[in-house]
């Protein structure tokens, strides 16, 4: 997947993100360096930066949507932080490494979940086995046994037989037809209940959190309960086990680790606000200041510290977003800009971007509607010019109240077909046509009454 061409990257974005040419084109590029970067000889590899990337624009205007479907098409670990948020504890604030202690935590999830994947079947066979074993409890019998240190007994299993062996087959057909899904079985339910500690510290909640928790849920005694609980129920439980019990996690944490150090990408919203415009030194902008040094070391490459192992962050790309309204990049300290290279600017969306948002990605807004009632049997169909008048309002509403960009079609969308998802289980007609005039008749009152769509649009 990371192999794509920068141009079969922006085909994969164009069909989930209207217009934003330029912003695609150098997130692509960026992608397509990195694999670029593992073909150069080591020597010189080590020595190539990652681009990292600002996008500029105001909001709603798709900067997110960009960065989260490039990680995605590629398959890579990405992980979104708003860079507020290190501002907001006093003045050194949240210990900024803790974004790249998250990522880790998200990779490893996502390639233990995929390695989970790959024995599912493995695995559920395991689950029926210990169904069957549990329906028909393989024969014990123990005999005396005298050994060296004198006697004792002998537990003997058999499985084996073949009168036991047919029963067997039996009970697997049975389980397999659905025959048994109903029935009840006992279980033993491993349940480790970690006791909730909080601890207060300047390193960083989550840090020395999870560290204790992890050492305390290794000493804390397993509690196994037994349960009763539907076959079915019990397949999906022991298959869930036994796939647990089959994944190798050293191998998964080294997997993990190596991805976010080779392909991680940071999306880190609002850098705008850690900006220091104009007069310098008071107040918040020390915090703000300081979150930037803190961030530095971080972006330039430095280890860090995680409760998986330690992870390189040369090679993670960054991409920051902020609609600079109050300050610029320029406002940033220069080491920071510097590892900031990359910026595009993205554009405000006009009406007629809004119809295409409306109509065209794949996740299309009115598609997404449109199958949510199909589930009830009604056919919802747009005409034209119903696109075009919501389309229309919605940029109105924005230019007139606050200017939330694509996402005020959703709040439209909603208003506009309140009654019908509302009616929908009990209409008789299941085809119902929306035009400009019923969409003029909803929402016309409340978008002329300004106080009114602040609220409802
Ligand atoms: N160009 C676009 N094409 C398609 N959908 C878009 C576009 N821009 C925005 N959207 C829609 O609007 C929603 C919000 O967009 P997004 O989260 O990317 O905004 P943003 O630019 O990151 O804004 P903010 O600065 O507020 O974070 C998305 O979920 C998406 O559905
Ligand atoms: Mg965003």
């Amino acid at each position: 997947m990371e192999d794509l061409k920068p141009r079969e990257i922006v085909q994969e974005l164009d069909k989930y993100i209207i217009g934003q040419d330029h912003a695609k084109r150098f997130v692509a590029i960026a992608l397509r360096n990195r694999w670029r970067r593992r073909q150069v000889p080591q020597d010189l590899r080590d020595e190539i930066a990652p681009k990292n990337i600002i996008l500029i624009g105001p909001t709603g205007v798709g900067k997110t949507e960009i960065s989260r479907r490039l990680a995605k098409l590629a398959d890579v670990p990405f992980l979104k932080v708003e860079a507020t948020k290190f501002t907001e504890v006093g003045y050194v604030g949240r210990d900024v490494e803790s974004m790249i202690r998250d990522l880790v935590e998200v990779t490893v999830n996502m390639m233990r979940e995929k390695e989970e994947e790959e024995v599912a079947l493995p695995a559920m066979k395991a689950a029926e086995e210990r169904i069957l074993d549990i329906l028909l409890p393989p024969r014990r019998e123990t005999q005396p046994f005298a050994d060296a240190e004198g006697e004792t007994t002998l537990e003997i299993v058999t499985r084996g037989d073949s009168n036991q062996d047919s029963t067997r087959e039996k009970l697997r057909k049975m389980l397999h037809s659905g025959k048994f899904d109903d029935r009840y079985v006992d279980l033993e339910i491993n349940e480790r209940n970690t006791p909730v500690v909080e601890i207060f510290s300047n390193m960083g909640m989550e840090e020395v959190g999870f560290n204790f928790k992890d050492m305390l849920g290794g000493l804390m005694p397993k509690n196994t309960k037994k349960r009763k609980v539907k076959v079915s129920e019990a397949m999906e439980i022991l298959t869930q086990q036994e796939a647990q019990g089959l994944v190798d996690m050293e191998k998964v944490v080294k997997k993990a680790l190596s991805r976010v150090e080779e392909s991680g990408i940071i999306f880190l919203d609002e850098i705008d606000k850690i900006a220091v415009g104009g007069g310098k030194g008071q107040g918040p902008d020390v915090s703000r200041e300081g979150v930037q040094r803190d961030l530095l070391p971080i972006v330039e490459g430095t280890t860090v510290n995680t409760k998986y192992g330690m992870v390189k962050t040369d090679h993670i790309l960054f991409i920051a977003s902020g609609a600079f309204h109050m300050t610029k990049p320029s406002d940033l300290t220069p080491e920071l800009q510097g590892r900031f290279p990359i910026r595009v600017e993205l554009d405000s969306l006009t009406e007629h971007d809004f119809m295409r948002i409306l109509t065209e990605p794949k996740n299309a807004i009115m598609l997404q509607y449109q199958e949510l009632l199909k589930t009830e049997g009604v056919e919802l169909v747009f005409t034209q010019d119903s696109v075009a008048e919501i389309a229309s309002i919605a940029k109105e509403v924005n230019d007139r109240t606050e200017n939330i960009g694509a996402r005020r079609l959703h709040t439209v969308m909603e208003c506009l077909l309140e009654d019908i998802l509302y009616d929908a289980p009990e209409v008789p007609e299941k085809k119902i046509t929306i035009g400009a005039e019923m969409v003029r008749a909803k929402l016309e009152s409340i978008k002329e009454d300004e106080d009114l769509s602040r609220y409802i649009l």
